[in-house]
């Protein structure tokens, strides 16, 4: 395949932005165009997005889609939703859409798709079925054990962070009374901190990770059960304060499991890469916290973004169309990163699950045929919560030099709590959209707000289960369609390897006090911090 660089559409696309776009005035399209909110926005299943405040005429996305014609995006994706090789350095398919599809193939049965389903797709579907069927009845178990009052799940990246962000979004919807901890980091603060607050005898811990092998799970595993057996604990299974009754593990290793001790484990497939592993028994806590039926609700609207990817036309695929935008920004207007402003409490962590998702997924600089990119890739993903966002960068947002394409996710209906706050909090997300694009002039240059400034605004009408599952399924698939773009591979991560393995590295020298061949920042550090 031609680089991206090399097709007709990116030279048009090229030509598009120097002409037509640079010199665009957000506010005179609207004048000029009553259609412009129409056109360029849309609804998709749970999710409405308008992308009228976009640096972008229907010029552009036509072009876009013309380019991801020619970069075969619609056969990569096709690809991976029969369950083909899509992760060709790993040689894996990518079938987290299958952890959320129907027994029967739901919505996506219909499509000529399923035809190409090979009988290892339709086993995987019926394993997985019988997972979520297993880690559904064990999440009602702890749901309903009055004797545990405490979840503490030990994981890091995707075996972390898709839960936690599921599980603080849903907060409206918990109704186990349980208290769920997260444990992800490797510095003992964030164990000790919740092992100063829990009792084993009620505490359960789950010991979430693919691979079963990553160094930060492992030592806060290893730590909460010294400390497990240290408070009476037993690893005689017949005891009731046993490791047995008060540790789960979630992985695809499970004989490492049951070497660990601990004999309750969900599985799942290597075909489930880490960040997009929430929807697989990864998502135990979330289960626990909002019950079997939710999470069902969780899967059901994820299924249907899943539906809308696959099926809807070009025109309206709203995964589709932001894929493309990253491109246009990143690629034409030269755009570094992406502001994400979820104007929500619950959303809270959701920017940070995105950086994963999109800067571990398009983070790259090869191709999937190991050629260098002579194009830049995923944007710096980045952000806070609205309104302190507002108190905090958006100054630069409005008047800094760099263009920073703005995404706003806000909520129709803001749940339980403080019904009068909700107006403030969505009128001001609405306002800062408003602002980025018309600026202000005035006498005073330090007053000037050059406006023209680009924003996406995805709207949901209430933060529940089912709007939530299709949020995080769009931002997987439109990850994916810049991806296909730029043509890498955006189911692998060899570059968070080098890394572990020098830190492995450095841990045996600090014991051996072997030094040579390091250079002497390194050396010198490492005495600095861990010298006598
Ligand atoms: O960050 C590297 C990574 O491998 C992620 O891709 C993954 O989600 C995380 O570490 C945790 O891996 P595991 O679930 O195998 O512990």
């Amino acid at each position: 395949m031609v680089a991206c660089d090399q097709t007709p559409a990116w030279a048009a696309l090229q030509q598009h932005w120097a002409t037509d776009i640079q010199s665009l005035d957000l506010g005179e399209a609207f004048a000029e165009d009553g259609g412009r909110l129409a056109a360029l926005s849309q609804q998709a299943p749970w999710v409405f997005a308008d992308l009228s405040k976009n640096l972008i005429r229907p010029a552009t996305e036509v072009l876009l889609r013309q380019l991801a014609g020619e970069r075969g995006v619609p056969a990569w994706r096709d690809a991976m939703f029969a369950g083909e090789c899509v992760n060709t350095s790993e040689d894996r398919a990518a079938m987290h859409w299958l952890l959320r599809t129907p027994a029967d193939g739901g919505l996506l049965a219909a499509s000529p798709i399923a035809q190409r389903w090979s009988a290892s797709v339709r086993a995987a579907l019926a394993e997985v079925h019988a997972t979520l069927e297993s880690m559904l009845a064990l999440a009602e178990q702890v749901r309903r054990d009055s004797a545990i009052t405490d979840v503490v799940h030990i994981g890091i990246g995707g075996s972390h962070l898709g839960p936690e962000v599921v599980v603080q979004a849903l907060e409206d919807w918990h109704d186990a009374g349980k208290c769920l901890h997260f444990v992800s980091n490797v510095d003992g603060h964030e164990l000790g901190h919740v092992l100063r607050r829990v009792r084993a005898e009620s505490t359960l811990f789950i010991v979430a990770s693919k691979s079963f092998g990553t160094a930060e799970t492992m030592l806060n595993a290893h730590s909460a059960r010294t400390w497990f057996l240290a408070q009476g604990g037993s690893t005689d299974a017949t005891q009731p304060l046993s490791i047995a009754r008060h540790f789960v593990a979630l992985t695809t290793q499970v004989d490492a499991a049951a070497r660990f001790g601990i004999t309750r484990t969900l599985g799942f497939w290597d075909w489930v890469g880490g960040r997009y592993s929430l929807w697989s028994a990864i998502g135990l806590p979330i289960a626990i916290a909002i019950g079997a039926e939710r999470f069902r609700a969780l899967l059901q609207g994820a299924h249907a973004m899943d539906a809308h990817f696959l099926i809807a036309p070009d025109a309206a695929n709203l995964p589709l169309r932001l894929g493309l935008l990253d491109v246009w920004y990143r690629n034409f207007a030269h755009a570094p990163s992406r502001c994400i402003a979820p104007y929500s409490h619950g959303l809270r962590r959701l920017t940070a699950y995105l950086q994963q998702l999109e800067m571990e997924s398009n983070g790259k600089q090869v191709t999937r045929a190991g050629e260098p990119l002579m194009v830049p890739t995923a944007p710096i993903v980045w952000g806070e919560p609205g309104t302190n966002g507002q108190h905090a960068f958006f100054q630069m947002l409005h008047q800094g030099q760099e263009l920073i394409p703005v995404e706003f996710v806000a909520l129709r209906h803001g749940g339980k709590y403080l019904a009068q706050h909700h107006e403030s909090l969505v009128v001001n997300a609405i306002a800062q959209a408003q602002a980025l694009m018309l600026g202000r002039g005035g006498a005073a240059p330090e007053r000037r707000c050059p406006g023209n400034r680009p924003s996406t605004f995805l709207l949901l009408e209430q933060l529940d289960p089912a709007s939530l599952g299709a949020l995080i399924a769009l931002y997987e698939h439109r990850v994916f369609v810049s991806g296909a773009v730029w043509g890498i591979n955006s189911f692998d991560q060899w570059g968070v390897e080098l890394g572990k393995q020098l830190a492995g590295d450095l841990q045996s020298r600090q014991e051996s006090g072997q030094w040579w061949g390091v250079d002497a920042s390194t050396r010198g550090l490492m005495q600095r911090l861990l010298g006598e």
